[in-house]
Parts: structure tokens; C-alpha cells; sequence
């Protein structure tokens, strides 16, 4: 399927484009830093399967971050929330994505909630499978039945760059496993992990994973019920008071939909009116969302009038 560009939605997309002036690429994962800057796409995928389109959409980009709540659907739907939650809890943390402190300061040492590293690490490390190979396969076919992509894989890349300079993540996972809450084994959950990190995409694919969550986990063109309407439900909150991490408050005022970034600079939305937005923008904010990505979702909201509030 390829999406009608839209004239309306690129004069937004140059509006919005003018932010990734003060934006920054990431870099502390180094295959990361050679993304374009000024960048700056969107597809809108609407549940009657129509989509429209604006900016360079035809570039690929890895979830980082946004993988964490498609692993988090997946491992609620195969155990259950009373023990996923019982590894990992259901609260903002008002922290940085990668911080380790809470881990310290709240006991039990069990991460605040499963959109931060600490807590998407544990979520990965009950994904079923024997091998992390297993697991990655398994994953692979979940999101490919979210996009009905059978295409879909990850970047060999940008996951083996993440693997080699990951030692944050790997200092969690050992912290979390000294108290019991991390039961695998590190070096597995970090080849699996940053293999999910690395799944590669377009924004037609993530603007209709958003469109599955929109209309509570029934696929648009499939009709297969792809994720249980509870679990949609409890991911789109997630992604309201966690989604955007530290930035979660503003986001809800200024844009005020379920959304999850990653430091790759894609951004999914959720409509309440039955549509999922994909964007991708890596120039970053300091709290690692896309810059430009988040402005051009405030537009978008105030002009169409999409917040949920
Ligand atoms: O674990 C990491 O640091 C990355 N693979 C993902 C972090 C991320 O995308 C945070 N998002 N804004």
C-alpha cells in the first residue's frame, strides 16, 4: 500500500520541520548518530484502511523505545497482568529513561513501570521462547501481524551497535537481578532486547500499529483481534503517563493522546477517532522524544482537535 501525500499535512510537516534546528540526533548509541537531522515524516492511517502521508515517508527507522510497549502487549497477553506486575509496577517516575536511581531508593528495587529501560529489560526477559533467538522470532512475528508487514526485521547495525555500548542497561539488569526481580540471564535479555530496540520500520507500518490500539486491538485490514481489548486498553494508558517519559505531563496538556517515542525519533500515536499516527524525526528534545515530531503532534492536535481531555 502506498499513502497519497497530503498537501494540508506537508505545509504542517514544514512547520514543524523548523524545530529540528534545536534538536540533537542521539548518540550514545553510535549507529544512531549518522541519522539525518532534518528529517521529518508523518502517515496517518485511518481504520477504514485509507492513509495519507507527509515528509520523506519513505524511510526506515528502528522502535528503540516503542518496542517496549509492543513487548509489554505480548508478555500481558501470554501471563497475565497479576504477574507481569508483580516484576514490574504501574507508575511515572518523573526520571530520565535510562535512569537507575529509583531502582535504589524504591523498595522493593522493582522498576517503576515498564516504558523505562529498567522495566522494558524485565518485560523482555519473560518473553517466551528457549533461546533469545526464540524469543526475537516471536516478537518478530507479533509485530509483523500488528503492521500485516511479514517484512519486518530488525537492523543488524544498530543492534549490535547498542549491544557493544549498552553498559547502563546491563548495570540495571545486574542491579535487578541481585534483588531477585531479573531472573534471566543478562547477556541473553541484552541480545534480545537490543534486537527489539532494532526493529526497523517505515511510518506507514507504525501509523497502523497505532491504528490496531485505536480501535482496541482489532487489526484494520485483517479484522483478527491482534492484541485482547484489555490489554490494548492498559498499554494506551501506559502510554499516557508514561509514554513520553518525563515529558509525559506536557505531552498529555499539549497534545493529549497515547504515545510512545524512541531516541531513533519515531513517535506512534493513537486517535481516539479511530486512526494511528506514525512519525519519525531524529532530531531529539533533551528528554530524548523528537523534536519536531512532538511539535507537529501539538499542531496537529489543536487544529484538529484530537486531544482526548
Ligand atoms: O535502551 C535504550 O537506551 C534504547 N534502546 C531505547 C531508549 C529509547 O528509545 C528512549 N526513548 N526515547
Amino acid at each position: 500500500m502506498v499513502c497519497r501525500h497530503n498537501r494540508e499535512l506537508e505545509a504542517l510537516v514544514q512547520e514543524a520541520k523548523k524545530m529540528t534546528e534545536k534538536g540533537k540526533v542521539a548518540d550514545y548509541i553510535p549507529a544512531l548518530a549518522e541519522s539525518e537531522k532534518n528529517s521529518l515524516s508523518v502517515t496517518i492511517y485511518h481504520a477504514e484502511n485509507t492513509c495519507l502521508s507527509a515528509g520523506d515517508d519513505d524511510q526506515t527507522f528502528t522502535l528503540q523505545s516503542i518496542s517496549k510497549v509492543l513487548s509489554l502487549a505480548l508478555v500481558l497477553m501470554d501471563y497475565g497482568k497479576e504477574k507481569v506486575f508483580s516484576y514490574v509496577g504501574q507508575e511515572p517516575t518523573g526520571d530520565p529513561f535510562n535512569s537507575i536511581i529509583k531502582l535504589e531508593t524504591v523498595n522493593p528495587s522493582k522498576p517503576l513501570n515498564p516504558m523505562i529501560n529498567a522495566g522494558a529489560l524485565v518485560v523482555t526477559s519473560l518473553m517466551k521462547g528457549q533461546s533469545a533467538k526464540e524469543s526475537l522470532d516471536y516478537l518478530l512475528g507479533f509485530i509483523r501481524r500488528l503492521a500485516n508487514n511479514p517484512e519486518i526485521t530488525y537492523c543488524k547495525h544498530v543492534a549490535e551497535s547498542e549491544f557493544r555500548s549498552s553498559m547502563i542497561n546491563r548495570a540495571m539488569c545486574y542491579y535487578m537481578k541481585q534483588y531477585d526481580i531479573f531472573e534471566g540471564d543478562v547477556e541473553e535479555v541484552m541480545d534480545l532486547y537490543t534486537k527489539q530496540c532494532a526493529i526497523e520500520m517505515n511510518s506507514l507500518d507504525l501509523a497502523k500499529i497505532g491504528c490496531v490500539f485505536a480501535l482496541d486491538g482489532k487489526h484494520p485490514e485483517t479484522g483478527e483481534q491482534v492484541i485482547s481489548k484489555d490489554v490494548a486498553r492498559i498499554c494506551k494508558t501506559f502510554m499516557v503517563t508514561c509514554g513520553m517519559y518525563n515529558a509525559s505531563g506536557e505531552f498529555a496538556i499539549k497534545v493529549g493522546i497515547p504515545a510512545k517515542s524512541g531516541v531513533s525519533g519515531g513517535v506512534m500515536g493513537i486517535s481516539p477517532y479511530n486512526f494511528g499516527i506514525g512519525i519519525f524525526g531524529p532530531a531529539l528534545d533533551e528528554k530524548g522524544n523528537s523534536i519536531a515530531g512532538v511539535k507537529l503532534l501539538e499542531i496537529m492536535s489543536e487544529i484538529y482537535r484530537l486531544s482526548i481531555f
